[in-house]
């Protein structure tokens, strides 16, 4: 399994550190953000991970360039215009052309703390015969707006093989729809920072028109892919922290290395 993690935008909520530093790189405890998130990828079974960076972000490739350990198992891409999420992930493209099972993207400014989600999204996967999973939780319906929304069907019992996932937790999704009106929304259930899909999605992005702000949306482009294929919902237990702002920063340090800041 090959794994994306899209970490070229500009950190415009976490101004002004983030004009020399991305956000990436702030640390949880003495080690940089990413590294965590490199690390869930690795431990759910990723042989490779590509991350994809701004031509301003050189610093995350040289902090990883310097740990052998690291360093044989990722690579790079370029994202050099803010087009969005799915332009993002469209840059890793090529590193991953050759894959027929789905592909990890694991955002990189969303640290999962608690049970990390990859690694039961894999399974679920591959209980499925290698669907696409999204990785969700439940948000106020005053913040629906700012995710991708799902809609879907609970009706997922009974698997075998799948030791540790609460079936309760997995939905056959039905629809997509990026950050919907409060009124629009189909539930209140957010798109959460981890996705493993089908590689049918890299043709379905590099065809996908602008959506929401103008951008390239991964959600319309998983939309498109639902048309074709089943894409299933991960509820997953974990709790997820943006550290795109300053906010969210501390909440993820106080979950990861809570003696620090008690
Ligand atoms: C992106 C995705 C959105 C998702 C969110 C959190 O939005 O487009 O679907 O819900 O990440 O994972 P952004 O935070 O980049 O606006």
């Amino acid at each position: 399994m090959k794994a994306i993690i899209p970490a070229a935008g500009h950190g415009t909520r976490f101004l002004p550190v983030t004009r020399v530093v991305p956000k990436e790189m702030l640390p949880i405890g003495a080690k940089p953000a990413i590294q965590l998130i490199v690390e869930e990828a690795l431990s759910a079974g990723a042989d490779g991970v590509v991350i994809v960076i701004s031509p301003e972000k050189e610093i995350v490739r040289r902090y990883f360039e310097e740990d052998p350990s690291l360093a044989p198992r990722i690579s790079w891409a370029y994202q050099t215009e803010q087009k969005g999420l799915g332009h993002a992930v469209l840059q890793a493209a090529d590193a991953v052309k050759d894959e027929h099972e789905p592909v990890l993207v694991l955002l990189g400014d969303a640290l999962v703390a608690g049970e990390a989600p990859s690694a039961k999204m894999a399974a679920i996967s591959r209980a499925f015969g290698g669907v696409s999973v999204v990785g969700l939780e439940e948000v106020p319906l005053e913040r629906v707006s700012r995710y991708g929304i799902v809609k879907g069907d609970n009706g997922v019992n009974g698997l075998k093989g799948l030791e540790g996932v609460d079936c309760e937790r997995i939905l056959r999704l039905e629809d997509l729809v990026e950050k919907p009106a409060p009124e629009a929304a189909p539930s209140r259930l957010a798109i959460a920072g981890r996705y493993l899909l089908d590689p049918a999605i890299f043709s379905l992005l590099a065809s996908q028109t602008p959506g929401v702000g103008g951008e390239i949306q991964l959600t319309d482009a998983i939309r498109r892919l639902l048309a074709d294929r089943p894409v299933y919902g991960y509820r997953y237990p974990g709790v997820r922290h943006d550290i795109g702002n300053p906010a969210g920063y501390l909440k993820a340090m106080q979950a990861f290395q809570p003696s620090f800041v008690a």
